[in-house]
């Protein structure tokens, strides 16, 4: 016991009473005083429980060493608070003294006087929300289990309220108001005699010593409030006074009424508390609590007193403790979804754009904008797959304009510069047979070109599809001219030359209006750029490559004057340049034609699906001009404004000479890609010299 942490483990056990002398003893730390220290604190243990003769008195600075009995919520809680309700609903608690206080002598009808003072408080969940009470009780019994909680604070039930036979008397804080139990409101300080509804009742407050003004308190302040219950056995008047702690006792009392607690009070009887809660989460607390049978309970130390839950409201306290965390945790939650979907975003909309593209800036489209056009690119949206990539239909949101984009992979960025130049350069192009370009956008490994979209597709699906009815002649026939007069702008009448270099039918284009349109111009250089020279190909498609392209690979306009003769053909026949079908007995066209045609039987080549009705002239100048632009050689093709110039009627075309009809069709060596486009493979030269769609003007 010598040790100070013997005495401190010593003093845990004891009551809050001592703390004061434990202080002294480990001020002086002498090992004489202990002797001392054990005498006088045993002294008050002593006092604390003498009982002589009905004449019986406790203090409690704190509950730590208090041996009551609790029921329900209640519990002494940290620091020694007596806890009666526990921040729950509907809750109820009990605390009494075990031993029950004899409130008379055996023989003597008259009730001991008394006194006896406590000090309590009240946390709420809810700022301003509150309930029920607590009490002060004196009672029969120590068993509540059949009372009720909320406004019957644990003391009765609707059967047995206000039965003379409860023996109960108690000071009520009530906390709401309750009409039908004739409450006069929801902070009132009340006498009940064996029920609820109050002898004698007052709003809580009290006057003050000099002035005598009255002061109203809230008794779910966030405060210790101390309360005096006095009872004059001789003059059977009960005086209950309040007041903020720590403020002495007002002299005046707030409640001071005749009652003869005889009738109540049997020999013995259990002095306690109780408390209720109702729909708000509310905690009641007894901090300090003295009695003395027939005389003054002793003064509250209040420096020996638990504290009450520090912060306002137990409202606050949840929140610091629990919402807080949880608010944090969720933010953190919040922010870092938030950068996962902006990255996800990012990425789901990011795009590729390079120091040299700000220059061509406002021919560019936002990924994000052309996602949502085509929404999201999908099937449905899908207009077809051609020989570069997947064409999806689109609207723009802002302009409800209609759009096609074009998605064209495409890895390297090697000539990319100039490619996008020419994109750009191309979207100046302006003719009602061309697939006006709108613009474009950039992403890693794609690029996207956006175009008008054309509401009747290609020509391609009219002539090949037999699920379709068959376009009648006049539209092909002004088809044939709008594609001669696009091309021709293409080569002479724009101010640079531009080479297409990959025209065919399923490359032109029906309006609403069904006038054809050239659309993809241009697009093959972007598969010409970027390649290793030595294995730089050609592109286009079979059956409409210039012979001359295996050997030179130099585009040029006479190669898209071939390219237009076979289209030409392809029209008036409704036949592919090449079927390679193994049933196909013509397999070339452009042979079987010109074959025809020395047989003066060209018209037997017509397509069948025109019928017998069609101006046979028209029909003969279509496929006599292909034959004419299908020459082998370059430079005995006609020009595109001489093409047009026979159309329109205003030139007779030449005769056909002995050599266009005497040449075998050309099919190139070549392979077979699974998109109909082929790649022409030079044997010998590998210096290749890049060849550009778009020259120099004259
Ligand atoms: C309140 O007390 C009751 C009864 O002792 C217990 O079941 C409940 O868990 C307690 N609630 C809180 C919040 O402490
Ligand atoms: C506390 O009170 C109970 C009931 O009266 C009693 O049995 C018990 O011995 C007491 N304990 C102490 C430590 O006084
Ligand atoms: C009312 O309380 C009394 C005393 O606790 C009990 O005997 C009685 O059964 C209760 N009545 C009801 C209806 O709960």
């Amino acid at each position: 016991m010598g040790h100070p942490g013997g005495l401190l483990r010593c003093y845990n056990k004891r009551d809050d009473t001592d703390r004061r002398l434990f202080l002294t003893v480990v001020a002086m730390s002498h090992k004489n005083l202990l002797c001392l220290f054990l005498f006088l604190s045993l002294r008050r243990s002593e006092l604390a429980a003498s009982s002589s003769a009905g004449r019986e008195e406790f203090a409690f600075n704190g509950f730590l060493a208090a041996n009551l009995t609790v029921d329900g919520t209640a519990a002494i809680v940290s620091g020694g608070l007596l806890q009666l309700t526990n921040n729950t609903k509907q809750a109820r608690g009990h605390a009494f003294l075990p031993r029950p206080i004899h409130f008379r002598a055996t023989s003597n009808t008259t009730v001991f006087s008394f006194s006896t003072t406590f000090v309590f408080g009240t946390t709420l969940e809810d700022p301003n929300l509150g309930g029920h009470g607590l009490t002060f009780l004196v009672s029969r019994t120590r068993d509540f289990a059949g009372a009720l909680g909320s406004q019957y604070f644990g003391l009765f039930n609707q059967s047995n309220n206000g039965n003379s036979s409860n023996h109960v008397f108690a000071i009520e804080l009530d906390t709401l108001f309750n009409p039908e139990l004739g409450d006069i409101d929801n902070n009132h300080v009340g006498i009940d005699i064996n029920s609820v509804i109050s002898n004698s009742s007052s709003s809580a407050g009290y006057f003050s010593d000099g002035t005598g003004s009255f002061n109203s308190m809230s008794l779910i302040a966030d405060r210790a409030m101390q309360v005096w219950v006095e009872y004059d056995g001789r003059g059977m008047r009960l005086n209950v006074t309040m007041a903020p702690t720590p403020m002495s006792k007002p002299s005046t009392p707030l409640l001071s009424t005749a009652v003869d607690l005889a009738t109540v009070f049997l020999d013995a009887m259990y002095v306690g508390f109780s408390a209720s809660t109702g729909s708000f989460r509310t905690s009641h607390y007894i901090l300090g609590w003295s009695f003395k049978l027939d005389g003054a309970a002793e003064a509250l130390d209040y420096s020996l007193l638990p504290s009450i839950p520090r912060t306002r409201g137990h409202g606050r306290s949840r929140f610091l403790e629990i919402g807080l965390p949880l608010i944090s945790a969720a933010l953190v939650l919040i922010a870092a979804g938030a950068v996962v979907f902006a990255v996800r975003r990012r990425n789901k909309y990011a795009e590729l754009q390079e120091d040299w593209e700000k220059e061509f800036d406002p021919h560019r489209f936002s990924y994000k904008d052309l996602f949502h056009a085509t929404h999201g690119f999908r099937e449905k949206d899908l207009l077809g797959a051609g020989g570069f990539g997947r064409v999806y239909k689109g609207l723009l949101p802002k302009s409800k304009l209609e759009i096609a984009v074009k998605r064209v992979s495409h890895e390297s960025r090697q000539g990319m510069k100039e490619f996008i130049a020419e994109v750009v350069s191309m979207g100046r192009l302006r003719h009602r047979n061309l697939v006006q370009l709108l613009g474009y956008c950039r992403r890693k490994g794609e690029l996207l070109l956006v175009y008008d979209y054309m509401p009747n597709g290609s020509l391609d699906k009219f002539l090949h599809d037999k699920t379709r009815p068959a376009l009648p002649w006049p539209e092909r026939f002004q088809i044939i001219k709008g594609v001669a007069s696009g091309l021709l702008y293409l080569h002479e009448d724009w101010e640079q030359i531009v080479v297409h270099r990959d025209i065919k039918a399923s490359n032109v284009l029906l309006d609403g209006e069904m006038n054809g349109r050239l659309g993809d111009f241009g697009l093959a250089r972007l598969y010409d750029h970027g390649t290793d020279p030595l294995t730089t190909h050609v592109m286009g498609t079979m059956g409409y490559l210039a012979p001359e392209l295996a050997r030179t690979r130099k585009a040029s306009t006479t190669a898209d004057v071939f390219a237009f003769g076979a289209f030409l053909l392809e029209v008036a026949c409704g036949r592919r340049p090449v079927d390679l079908a193994a049933d196909s007995e013509h397999p070339v066209l452009l042979d079987w034609v010109s074959e025809s045609w020395r047989k003066g039987l060209v018209l037997t080549t017509a397509d069948p699906r025109l019928g017998d009705e069609f101006p046979a002239e028209e029909v003969e100048l279509v496929l006599k001009l292909g034959l004419l632009c299908s020459h082998p050689l370059p430079a005995a093709r006609p020009s595109m404004r001489r093409v047009v110039q026979y159309l329109e009627g205003d030139l007779t075309p030449p005769e056909l000479e002995p050599t266009h009809l005497s040449f075998t069709g050309f099919v190139p060596h070549s392979r077979k890609s699974s998109n109909g486009h082929v790649s022409s493979f030079p044997s010998s030269s590998p210096a290749v010299t890049t060849d550009s769609i778009v020259s120099s003007s004259l």
